[in-house]
């Protein structure tokens, strides 16, 4: 499973990037204007920073929602870098944009997925990723993992190539569900790819050894 940082804070980008363990970014409007990143020639530049820092794909969100403007904005937003992933809501225009941007060589991600049928519709259109929101899918009282393991089979047995890319992730353990469920792809808050690390045990064990060592 590739491990992508769900973040537009450079700093955060860096400190997972330092791992050695990223493969790739994911931002949205939302995560944009958290870091006070506004107007358009900001905006490109800010994705340029992003794609200079990482060696992997950058989903980069259009921010209209009818077709012919979708496509203006993915076409500027794919020649930043070879890297950028034109991320396009799950919206009937939005399928079309998907459609249109596969013909013409540009990859995307379909964003706001909450159902199986969706992602039958992103795959279709020939999405290179789509993005089912598990944490707000838990948030509604559905089972978000349930949704990546059903989305999983259908690709398996129709033979998608579409990436399933677990998005909205909470924490550590939907990391780890995500991952038994056949995510090919889990797009994380830094917090919760360090959530990883945690277990009591390393650290009482760690700190016995340290404390032997002392004795060699
Ligand atoms: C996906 O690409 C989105 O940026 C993100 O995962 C949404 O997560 P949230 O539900 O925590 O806002």
């Amino acid at each position: 499973m590739k491990f992508f940082i769900d973040t537009a804070n450079l700093a955060h980008i860096k400190e997972a990037n330092d791992l050695g363990i990223l493969d790739g970014v994911t931002t949205n409007p939302s995560l944009m204007a958290k870091e006070g990143i506004k107007g358009q020639d900001n905006i490109l530049k800010h994705y340029a920073d992003i794609c200079a820092l990482v060696d992997g794909d950058v989903s980069a969100e259009v921010l209209s929602t009818d077709f012919s403007s979708m496509v203006e904005e993915g076409k500027k937003l794919a020649a930043i870098h070879k890297n950028i992933v034109v991320k396009v809501p799950m919206i009937k225009d939005g399928i079309k944009a998907i459609k249109w941007f596969t013909d013409n060589g540009i990859r995307t991600n379909c964003t706001l997925v909450f159902s199986a049928g969706q992602a039958i519709l992103a795959a279709k259109a020939g999405a290179s990723y789509v993005s089912p929101f598990i944490g707000r899918v838990d948030d509604s009282n559905w089972d978000g993992i349930q949704l990546i393991e059903q989305i999983n089979h259908i690709y398996s047995i129709q033979g998608f190539d579409t990436q399933i890319l677990a998005a909205s992730i909470r924490n550590a353990l939907h990391i780890v569900r995500s991952a038994e469920a056949g995510a090919h792809v889990c797009t994380c808050p830094l917090d919760s790819i360090l959530g990883l690390l945690k277990h009591p045990l390393t650290d009482i064990g760690l700190a016995k050894f340290l404390e032997d060592a002392k004795k060699m």
